[in-house]
C-alpha cells in the first residue's frame, strides 16, 4: 500500500472553478490571475510557443509534454499552470518540492491522477534526491519503481500510471539536476514584463477590483513595480488604500508618489533591501566583487533570498553582475545612489 502522508498538501482544482492557488498567496491574487491564454498579457514568446504546442496535443487527444517553467518570482508561473490545464481541458494538482518528504509521497500523488492530468510542482528544484529519482521513470514511462519493504524482505514494485504532463517550476533553473531538466520536452523562460504590459495588467486588475486609476497613475506604478505582475498588483492594492483613506474615487499620480513613498519604494521600484545590499556593496566592499556568503552574512539576509528576489531585478536594471569572483556593482548604481564612487 502506498503511504498517505497528512502533511503533504495538495490541491485538486477543476480549473474553471479554482479558489485557492499553491504557497499562501492571498485569494486576491487569485481573482486576478487571467484564467486563458487570450487574457494573459506580455510574455509574447512563450505565448507563440503554447499557442502551436497546445492546439497540437488537443489535436491528437493526448497529455501535453512535461513543462519547466522557470523565471524570477511574480511573473505568472503558477498562472500560467493553471492556464495550461484549462486550455487542455483538464485537472491540476498543486504541491511543491519541498511537500513531498519521501518517494511514496509522490506515489500518491501520481497514481491519484486521471489520465491527462496536470501535477504542478512548485519549486521543483528543492525535491529530495530520492523523490527526484523515481519521478524520472513516472515521467519518461508513465510507470512507478518502487521499493516496498526493509532488509531481506524488500522487494521492487512497478506500477502503471495514467498518461499525466507535469509542470515543474523553479526561480534557479541551475540547481536542477540534468537528468531531471532533459525529461521536460518543453522548456519555458518567463521573462520580466515590459511596462507597457504592466500598465496594461494593472488596468485590468483594477477594472476586475472596481478600481478607478487615471492611465498616467497606472503608468507610474508601472514603473515602479519591477516589471513583475505581482508586485504591480501589490503596489495597486495600497495605492487604493491610500485613495479610500483620502476619501478618493480615482487614483491619481500624487496619490501614487504618496503610496511609493510611504512604502520606502523608489522610482525604479528599488525597495530599502535593495538599496541596503547596493550601499553594502559600495561602501563596506569597495564595489565588490563580494561573494554571496560573505554579501548575506553582512546584510543579514538569506543566501537564496538575495540570488532568487533581489539580484534578478538588479542585474536586469544592470545595477549588477555576477563574476566567477562574487557580486560586482556597475558604475550605473553610483548615480542612482547618489554615491561619490571616487570618495569609497
Ligand atoms: N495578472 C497577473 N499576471 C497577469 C498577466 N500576465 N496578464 C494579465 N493579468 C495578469
Amino acid at each position: 500500500m502506498i503511504e498517505k502522508n497528512p502533511r503533504l498538501q495538495t490541491t485538486k482544482v477543476q480549473v474553471q472553478e479554482a479558489k485557492k492557488t499553491a504557497a499562501d498567496e492571498p485569494i486576491i491574487e487569485n481573482v486576478l490571475r487571467p484564467k486563458s491564454l487570450k487574457e494573459y498579457i506580455g510574455q509574447s514568446g512563450i505565448k507563440r510557443n503554447l499557442q502551436v504546442f497546445l492546439p497540437a496535443a488537443r489535436k491528437r487527444n493526448e497529455a501535453m509534454e512535461h513543462v519547466l517553467l522557470h523565471g524570477p518570482p511574480g511573473l505568472g508561473k503558477t498562472t500560467l499552470a493553471f492556464i495550461l490545464a484549462s486550455e487542455m481541458n483538464v485537472s491540476i494538482r498543486t504541491t511543491s518540492g519541498p511537500a513531498i518528504e519521501r518517494p511514496g509521497d509522490l506515489a500518491a500523488l501520481l497514481t491519484n491522477l486521471q489520465e491527462n492530468d496536470v501535477l504542478f510542482i512548485d519549486e521543483i528544484h528543492r525535491l529530495r534526491p530520492a523523490v527526484e529519482e523515481i519521478l524520472y521513470s513516472a515521467m519518461e514511462d508513465y510507470c512507478l519503481d518502487l521499493v516496498v519493504g526493509k532488509g531481506p524482505s524488500a522487494r521492487s514494485m512497478r506500477i502503471s500510471l495514467p498518461r499525466f504532463t507535469l509542470i515543474g517550476a523553479t526561480t534557479k533553473l541551475s540547481s536542477l539536476s540534468s537528468p531531471l531538466r532533459d525529461r521536460f520536452g518543453n522548456v519555458l523562460k518567463l521573462e520580466f514584463y515590459t511596462e507597457e504590459n504592466i500598465k496594461e495588467i494593472i488596468l485590468r486588475s483594477a477594472s476586475i477590483l472596481k478600481i478607478k486609476i487615471n492611465p498616467d497613475a497606472a503608468m507610474s506604478l508601472a514603473k515602479c513595480s519591477r516589471r513583475t505582475p505581482r508586485i504591480a498588483n501589490r503596489l495597486l492594492r495600497r495605492a487604493r488604500d491610500y485613495a479610500n483613506v483620502h476619501d478618493q474615487e480615482t487614483i491619481n499620480s500624487e496619490m501614487v508618489l504618496a503610496t511609493l513613498d510611504l512604502l520606502e519604494i523608489d522610482e525604479l521600484g528599488l525597495n530599502a533591501t535593495d538599496r541596503k545590499l547596493l550601499s553594502l556593496i559600495a561602501e563596506k566592499f569597495k564595489g565588490g566583487p563580494v561573494g554571496i556568503s560573505t554579501l548575506a552574512a553582512a546584510s543579514h539576509e538569506e543566501e537564496a533570498t538575495i540570488e532568487e528576489i533581489y539580484e534578478p531585478f538588479l542585474m536586469q536594471l544592470g545595477f549588477l553582475e555576477r563574476s566567477p569572483r562574487g557580486r560586482l556593482l556597475t558604475d550605473k548604481v553610483y548615480n542612482h545612489l547618489a554615491l561619490d564612487k571616487t570618495h569609497l
